[in-house]
């Protein structure tokens, strides 16, 4: 049973006739409606109409997100990509215009119903298990994203379920993590933004590239020049399903603010702001802190990195700190190892997993998934 919340008669007669024949509800708002379901009797998807309030829409979304077994699709009137960031951001499944035929409305529902994860416990309000995103960033070049996401990938890989992990290459300009992990990726994140519309978690999987740590790729495109056709729109609804099918996604960001990494920091659950231990850096990073917090990212949502910490330049954390005005929640050693694995193509945290970098990221890791590593079955023993 689809249940139809809509203010305005005619548009809810719209949507039950492009529904028809599925059974249909109908209410005339969704405040407070996320605690009348149970009374409504069996429900699978809920469809907001196109004169609900926005903000309203959104919210109750997020209210249901991950918590009820329950799709959510909204009606717009104009798919503006901003909405659909927003709307992905807070758990809707898809978003149809007033126009919708029979036919889309029907692929949508379906579409929608599939990746409404199953509740975990047969409780009535039990969470379901919903991914998380990690986001590496700083707005300069080579001050260790790729060298931090790639490893906090396979130290992740290692230490929950298998097949538990995902990677997302979005410098798409000039991203190396398939280099750096010495793959060969068939298809980029390229080739899934362009298939956006129709994908669901089984297709995503077809884009993504296997390392032999258990970490999915999904890569950033080989021609840099594709990077411009890549839609904030897409990138949202990438990253969406890649928090249902993985539980936990590290994204590789580009050196700069760019549309898609807006998008990412936005569904992020954590970002780790990487510094490196000079002046202009530490000046990039200060910046890059005050954007973030403009953006509304709060502080308790960053991890701050500070990168080849032990640098003889002149520069010690503390000062740093008192300049940056904010504690460096992990500091990572300048080491030899590193361009070592860069140049055998072989990830650090597997080649030599007791090197102090990879101590500190696996400090950073044991910061971002501390639930997961206290009290979870789903840890395996860390291949150390
Ligand atoms: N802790 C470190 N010790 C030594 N070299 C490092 C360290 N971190 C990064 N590097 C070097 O810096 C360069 C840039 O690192 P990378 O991870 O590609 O940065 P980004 O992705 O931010 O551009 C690489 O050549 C790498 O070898
Ligand atoms: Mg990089």
């Amino acid at each position: 049973v689809i249940l139809i919340a809509e203010p305005d008669a005619s548009a809810r007669a719209a949507v039950t006739a492009a529904l028809d024949p599925v059974p249909c509800r109908q209410v005339d708002q969704v405040a407070g409606l996320e605690d009348q379901l149970d009374d409504l009797g069996p429900i699978d998807a809920v469809v907001v109409g196109p004169s609900v309030d926005r903000a309203e829409a959104l919210r109750f979304a997020e209210k249901l997100d991950g918590r009820r077994p329950v799709a959510v699709l909204l009606v717009a009137r104009e798919l503006e990509p901003e909405l659909l960031r927003e709307a992905f951001r807070s758990g809707v499944h898809d978003v149809l215009t007033p126009d919708a035929s029979p036919q889309e409305w029907a692929e949508a529902i379906a579409r929608a119903r599939s990746r409404v994860p199953a509740v975990t416990d047969a409780g009535d309000h039990a969470a379901v298990t919903r991914g998380k995103i990690v986001s590496v960033f700083s707005t300069k070049g080579g001050s260790g994203k790729s060298l931090i996401a790639s490893n906090l990938a396979v130290l992740a890989a290692g230490a929950l379920e298998e097949g538990s992990v995902g990677l997302v290459d979005l410098d798409l300009q000039s991203g190396d993590l398939a280099i750096m992990l010495q793959l060969i990726p068939a298809l980029s994140i390229y080739d899934a933004s362009q298939s956006a519309g129709r994908l669901d978690i089984d297709a995503l999987t077809g884009y993504l590239t296997q390392h032999p740590s258990g970490v999915s790729l999904l890569a950033a495109p080989t021609e840099p020049s594709l990077a411009e056709q890549i839609g904030t729109d897409a990138v949202a609804q990438i990253l969406h399903l890649m928090r249902e099918r993985f539980a936990l996604t590290v994204v590789d960001g580009p050196p700069l603010f760019t549309e898609p990494m807006l998008v990412a920091l936005d569904v992020s659950d954590q970002i780790v702001l990487v510094g490196s231990m000079d002046v202009p850096s530490i000046k990039n990073l200060k910046l890059a802190l005050s954007t973030l917090h403009q953006l509304g990212h709060g502080r308790d949502k960053l991890r701050v990195v500070l990168n080849r910490a032990d640098s003889k330049v002149g520069l010690r954390a503390a000062e740093v700190e008192r300049s940056l005005g904010v504690d460096i929640d992990v500091q990572i050693p300048s080491s030899r190892d590193v361009p070592m694995s860069l140049n055998q193509g072989t990830p650090l945290a597997i080649s030599r997993p007791k090197s102090p970098v990879i101590q500190a990221i696996g400090e950073l890791l044991g910061a971002l998934l501390p639930e997961d590593q206290q009290h979870s079955g789903r840890r395996r023993s860390r291949r150390r």
